[in-house]
């Protein structure tokens, strides 16, 4: 997979290189480049923003550099993502779809946005997916990329050393993962659940959905479609 990122801060993303995202750049399965938006604008200040037609506070990415940066990278294989408060939940479902994609693009918006027309006229070429981290309002797209780099990249056939680690991680199964425990048995009076150490291969996985069950009810009741 390839992994093209537009921002104006680059630096941000010097994390791409520690942990298993690295591992993965390293051994080609994952290549990753950043681009800064700036090298994409021509005058002597570097200009990539703009207060927004309709007044209102905050302002608004120039469409320009945003044009010349994607034109020089995108091609029709491409899927363009825009993170932005406003567009659709990312789940474990969209990471999955997208973990089987050739070619992700990135685009990092800052202050209030990219101007619309971007999201429009790549529309027509690609397909652009907007995305929402969740409800809440970060100061631009760079910290939502790098979640969903996270978030696709170890999805990425051949990434995860266990596979049958992915099937049973939190959300895989619409239920949130179980409790997990390790060695020594006893902790500061807290003991391991006694069935873990039971060897009864049945009454263990019987006891891991249960708590599954419980634990989505108790958390994320909205996941079992209760309340
Ligand atoms: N940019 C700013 N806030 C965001 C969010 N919640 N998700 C994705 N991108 C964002």
């Amino acid at each position: 997979m390839r992994i093209d990122i537009v921002t104006i801060f680059p630096e941000f993303f010097g994390v791409l290189d520690v942990s298993l995202l690295g591992k993965a750049r390293q051994s080609g399965l994952i290549e990753t480049q950043v681009h800064d938006l700036r090298d994409s604008t021509h005058d002597r200040h570097r200009t990539v923003d703009d207060t927004p037609y309709g007044g209102g506070a905050g302002m608004v990415m120039r469409p320009e550099p945003w044009g010349e940066a994607l034109d020089g990278i995108v091609t029709e294989r491409s899927t363009l993502i825009v993170p932005s408060p406003a567009g659709h939940p990312f789940t474990q479902a969209t990471a999955r779809e997208l973990a089987a994609r050739d070619h992700l693009v990135f685009a990092c918006g800052r202050y209030e946005g990219i101007d619309q027309r971007v999201v429009e006229h790549y529309s027509e070429r690609i397909e652009v997916r907007e995305v929402s981290l969740g409800d809440y309002v970060l100061n631009g797209g760079e910290v939502a990329a790098m979640a969903i780099i996270e978030a696709v990249g170890r999805l990425v056939p051949g990434m995860v050393g266990n596979p049958a680690s992915l099937e049973e991680e939190s959300h895989e199964a619409g239920l949130l993962e179980h409790p997990s425990y390790t060695k020594p048995a006893v902790w500061r009076d807290h003991a391991v659940p006694p069935v873990l150490l039971s060897g009864n291969h049945g009454a263990i996985a019987a006891w891991r959905h249960e708590q599954q069950v419980a634990r989505t009810r108790a958390t994320r009741p909205d996941l079992i479609g209760e309340q």
